[in-house]
């Protein structure tokens, strides 16, 4: 909860212009086989749905759309219809493309008008905080063309010459001041009209949207993230995300 007397996007619902757009697409080769990962169940509801309730619970977020697998479009949007997601947040669902810099693009397509700030979000973080989402439009708000949620690293950072084998020992060649870097989560917050001009001048492949902003020679800000942002990458990851649940639903019982 956040003590800051200023009041926060979700206690705004007037100024309420925030799209995120969830690329959904990826198959989530990492995890092992299966279901997409965004179909994947965490405590019994779809990750996907966690994320979309994730940015629905921002009072600031009034649409949000689904990038969905191009072959599961019709599957995702039964599925949001089948779950509870509050009334005052409308939802679309547009098939992806080939990486998540297209899908992202897909999305910001099919945003009308009338939405000035746009969240991109991983449907890979399902257990993003509130707090997280609204200080991240917060920061859009003040002025900021990009806004990126971060937190400290916990290891030390080393760049490698990327050996040809997996497995093979790979010369390390540099230590970045660990005080200095951050590991960036989403949802990231953008003012939509740079974040429209990123994607259309911005080519080769990226990891994030931000950094297409920052190619355009704009100043993209970090704001505190949370460590239960994680993204679901990997098998422990989800046992992670189940353990985090559960402590909220003992703690929402009391
Ligand atoms: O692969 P990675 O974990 O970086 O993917 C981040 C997000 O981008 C995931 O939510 C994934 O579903 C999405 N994605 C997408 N379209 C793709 C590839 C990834 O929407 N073609």
């Amino acid at each position: 909860m956040s003590d800051d007397s200023r009041p926060s996007p979700s206690a705004t619902p007037s100024a309420a212009r925030t799209a995120a757009v969830i690329p959904a697409a990826g198959r989530g080769v990492r995890l092992g086989p299966g279901a997409p990962k965004a179909l994947r169940a965490l405590g019994g509801t779809p990750m996907l749905i966690h994320a979309v309730r994730a940015m629905a619970a921002s009072r600031a977020v009034s649409l949000v759309v689904v990038v969905a697998p191009p072959e599961g479009a019709a599957e995702v949007k039964s599925l949001l219809d089948a779950h509870a997601l509050p009334e005052r947040t409308d939802f679309l669902v547009v098939p992806g493309g080939q990486t998540r810099k297209e899908s992202v693009k897909l999305g910001l397509d099919a945003l009308p008008a009338g939405h000035d700030i746009v969240l991109v979000h991983d449907a890979a973080r399902p257990l993003v905080p509130v707090d997280t989402v609204d200080a991240v439009i917060e920061a859009v708000r003040e002025g900021a063309p990009a806004v990126v949620p971060a937190l400290p690293l916990a290891d030390t950072v080393k760049q490698v010459e990327p050996a040809g084998t997996p497995g093979e020992p790979e010369p390390v060649v540099a230590t970045p001041d660990r005080a200095r870097l951050r590991a960036v989560q989403t949802p990231q917050g953008f003012d939509r009209a740079t974040l429209v001009r990123a994607h259309e001048t911005v080519t080769g492949d990226v990891t994030d949207d931000a950094g297409m902003v920052e190619q355009l020679g704009l100043t993209v800000v970090a704001v505190p993230g949370h460590e239960e942002a994680f993204k679901v990458t990997r098998p422990l990851d989800l046992v992670l995300a189940e353990a985090v649940l559960a402590r909220r639903r003992l703690n929402d019982g009391f």
